[in-house]
């Protein structure tokens, strides 16, 4: 069995795999310690993680019927991520290993969320690209096979998440609020205003949101109040359709460069109701088969990263004491 745990951001996360069965995958969110701040606090961040990370693997192991003994290996999310997040999951890994002198696999949150895709109920094996759109995160790989990743491109600026969330806020919209907002738009006119899209025609798989964000600004101040008020669907509409067409651009133009058949999508944004339709029409008529995890592993979560851990090497017990977390990197050790 292997323990898996996840604290690269605000969500508390153990999970529970033994061999392809996933016997347990908890997650504790502090979404609503964080939403009268209208974003994620690092410190109270780490603060949450501190408290919660025990009882959470506690209830994953008492979910699968399992005893710490039967655990042979920990994995752990190292990078990238909030650091004092990361090091409470990786300072709890270390000693949960150490104590039962098992190994411990590091493991990027990135390769986690391509890894999502090889969990039941549904898995998928490579070659396929992965769309990785969350509120950290904007990223497309191309996955050769399992552990053997290219990254294409990914986000100079904000993430499509954190661009949506902002959208939103500037709308009136509570935190998080991609999904209101994908509700709002639900009843607007995508055509009503005209907002850019990121590095359309930069020619490489980058994106960036923040231009968008600010188009959103500036068109919402010179409106009055009350017209503003009238067209808050279609508005809503038209700026979620610029964000969620650079990602269907990118993705489909990085699946055409590497003939891949396959896309897969992972992070909360996958959620969004427009992304979902419009990659399906799109990948229908392109002959490319979609994939989108059930949300629980879209979302983050522990499974994917004990899923990540049966092909990624792992480190012998007690070589791991020295390990650290990293802010910033990608898949590389
Ligand atoms: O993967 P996730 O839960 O983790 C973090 O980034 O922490 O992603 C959360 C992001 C938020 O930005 C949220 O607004 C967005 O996913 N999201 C959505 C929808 N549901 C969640 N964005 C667009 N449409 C949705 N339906
Ligand atoms: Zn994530």
């Amino acid at each position: 069995m292997i323990l898996g745990i996840e604290t690269s951001c605000d969500d508390t996360c153990a999970a529970i795999l033994d061999g392809d069965v996933l016997l347990a995958n908890i997650v504790s969110s502090q979404t609503e310690f964080h939403a009268r701040y209208g974003g994620v606090v690092p410190e109270v961040a780490s603060r949450h993680h501190l408290e919660l990370i025990n009882p959470v693997i506690a209830e994953a192991l008492a979910a699968a019927g399992a005893s710490m003994k039967q655990v042979a290996r920990v994995a752990v999310t190292t990078r990238p991520g909030l650091i004092g997040a990361l090091l409470v999951g990786v300072a709890t890994a270390k000693s949960i290993a150490y104590a039962g002198k098992i190994e411990l696999t590091a493991v990027s949150h990135l390769e986690g969320h391509i890894a999502a895709n090889y969990l039941p109920p549904d898995p998928i094996e490579p070659p396929f690209i992965c769309l990785i759109a969350s509120g950290g995160h904007t990223s497309i790989v191309f996955v050769r096979e399992r552990g053997a990743l290219e990254l294409l491109g990914q986000t100079l600026d904000d993430a499509a998440g954190e661009a949506l969330d902002k959208g939103a806020r500037l709308l009136g919209l509570g935190y998080p609020g991609g999904a209101e907002l994908d509700a709002l738009a639900a009843g607007g006119n995508t055509g009503y205003a005209d907002f850019p899209i990121g590095l359309d025609k930069a020619g490489s798989f980058d994106f960036s949101f923040s231009g968008v964000k600010t188009a959103l600004y500036y068109y919402l101040r010179n409106m009055d109040g009350p017209e503003v008020k009238r067209r808050r669907a279609d508005i809503a509409a038209s700026y979620q359709s610029a964000v969620v067409s650079a990602l269907i651009k990118k993705t489909l133009a990085a699946a055409a460069s590497r003939n891949a058949s396959a896309i897969c999508l992972s992070g909360g944004v996958s959620a969004n109701s427009e992304l979902r339709r419009r990659l399906t029409t799109e990948c229908q008529g392109a002959g490319i088969h979609l994939r989108v995890p059930p949300p629980e592993l879209c979302t983050d979560n522990a499974a994917m990263v004990a899923s990540a851990a049966r092909y990624l090497p792992s480190i012998p017990f007690p070589e791991y004491l020295s390990l650290g977390a990293r802010a910033s990197g990608g898949f590389a050790a």
